[in-house]
């Protein structure tokens, strides 16, 4: 795992000074910060883990949206063998899935308590419920630590207000959608302007909207054609709720009634896949008559984008995620601090680096 590590921070460092060399790394990732400040704050996480203190007997509830979304369920996996790793028993992890249903996953964090649970590590169905999750949790005397759906603003606040035992993991999904406009504007208009008439014809497929990932990268992916002087028009918008099978139909559905499609951006890898299946039902080729990008750098997307299938994607960093996430459990089990928001970068994924991702993550 460490290996694993090390080489993902080598393609870090890597991707950065690429991007630094072509000029392309925009900083959209807010109050997160710069990407080599983070990249130097993931190393000195990593370097800096604390060791020492039996957490054998200690344990931790953790509720997952859904198991059946891919990216939860290697997020969960990696999370699951690092706790481990770090220390904790097996028997003493206890994941529960939520199957997308709030009141479901309440009551699993109620019997997670009653259990008497050491941390809760959570991915909330719905984050308009985050208040009073996070409720339950302070009421109890229970550290949570909230991954991948982040809550909003107000309620970050109030952790950081009342000094709560409570923080949350993940991306900037800003900078996620960022990069999937860079990777067809880097491109050139001329290639990607199919049909020549000066704008470029859209789809986009969306995630669940209760994940504000999916509007960020939604809303980015867009901006950043535009920062780059390019003319939009979206054929089709809709909500494929992060799932493969949506969206090959609503893909299927937006080409038959749109074939000027030059561009399809999907929230996530899942339905990329999707898209692709119904891009080749439809006789179009992806890289020759239409692009497609993706966000996650699922095994199977990284193989289509090496074989020319997807243009791009972008490498969501369940590794760096799940582990700060374990590390933050750990500190709070220990009685140390976390900050409230602990955040890490995406990478840019296209044929260029697809191989050296894929060798690192498999
Ligand atoms: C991932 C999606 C996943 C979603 C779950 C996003 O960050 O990109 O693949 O379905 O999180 O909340």
């Amino acid at each position: 795992m460490k290996k694993r590590l090390v080489s993902l921070l080598t393609i870090i460092a890597l991707s950065v000074s690429m991007l630094v060399g072509c000029g392309g790394a925009s900083d959209t990732t807010g109050d997160s910060g710069n990407i080599s400040q983070n990249t130097t704050d993931t190393a000195k996480k990593t370097a800096s883990e604390e060791s020492g203190g039996d957490i054998s007997d200690k344990k931790v509830g953790v509720c997952i949206y859904q198991f059946s979304d891919n990216f939860m369920t290697l997020f969960k996996d990696e999370l699951k063998s690092y706790l481990v790793n770090k220390g904790f028993s097996e028997d003493n992890i206890l994941i529960v899935d939520g199957q997308n249903d709030q009141s479901k996953q309440n009551k699993q964090i109620q019997d997670f308590i009653n259990d008497g649970v050491d941390v809760l590590i959570v991915n909330a169905v719905n984050t308009s419920d985050a208040a009073s999750i996070t409720d339950m949790a302070v009421g109890a005397n229970v550290p949570l630590v909230y991954i991948n759906r982040e809550p909003d603003a107000d309620e970050e606040q109030r952790w950081q207000d009342n000094k709560w035992n409570v923080c949350y993991v993940g991306c900037d999904a800003r900078q996620s959608g960022t990069y999937q406009g860079e990777i067809i504007a880097d491109l050139g208009k001329s290639t990607v302007d199919l049909n020549g008439d000066g704008t470029i014809q859209y789809i986009m497929i969306e995630g669940d909207p209760e994940n504000v990932d999916a509007k960020y990268r939604t809303d980015y992916s867009i901006k950043a054609l535009e920062d780059a002087g390019w003319n939009v028009s979206c054929m089709a918008d809709e909500v494929g709720n992060w799932e493969m099978g949506q969206a090959e139909q609503l893909v299927a559905d937006a080409l038959a009634a749109h074939p000027e499609t030059e561009v399809v951006f999907c929230n996530n890898d899942a339905m990329a896949i999707g898209a692709l299946k119904s891009i080749e039902a439809a006789g179009r080729t992806v890289g020759t008559d239409i692009y497609l990008v993706g966000v996650d750098a699922l095994s199977e997307a990284l193989q289509y984008v090496m074989d020319g299938k997807m243009t791009g994607t972008v490498f969501n960093d369940l590794f760096s995620q799940s582990h700060s996430a374990g590390d933050a459990a750990a500190r709070y089990i220990k009685g140390s601090k976390n900050d409230h928001y602990i955040g890490c970068d995406y990478i840019k994924v296209t044929a260029n680096n697809a191989k050296e991702i894929y060798d690192s993550i498999n």
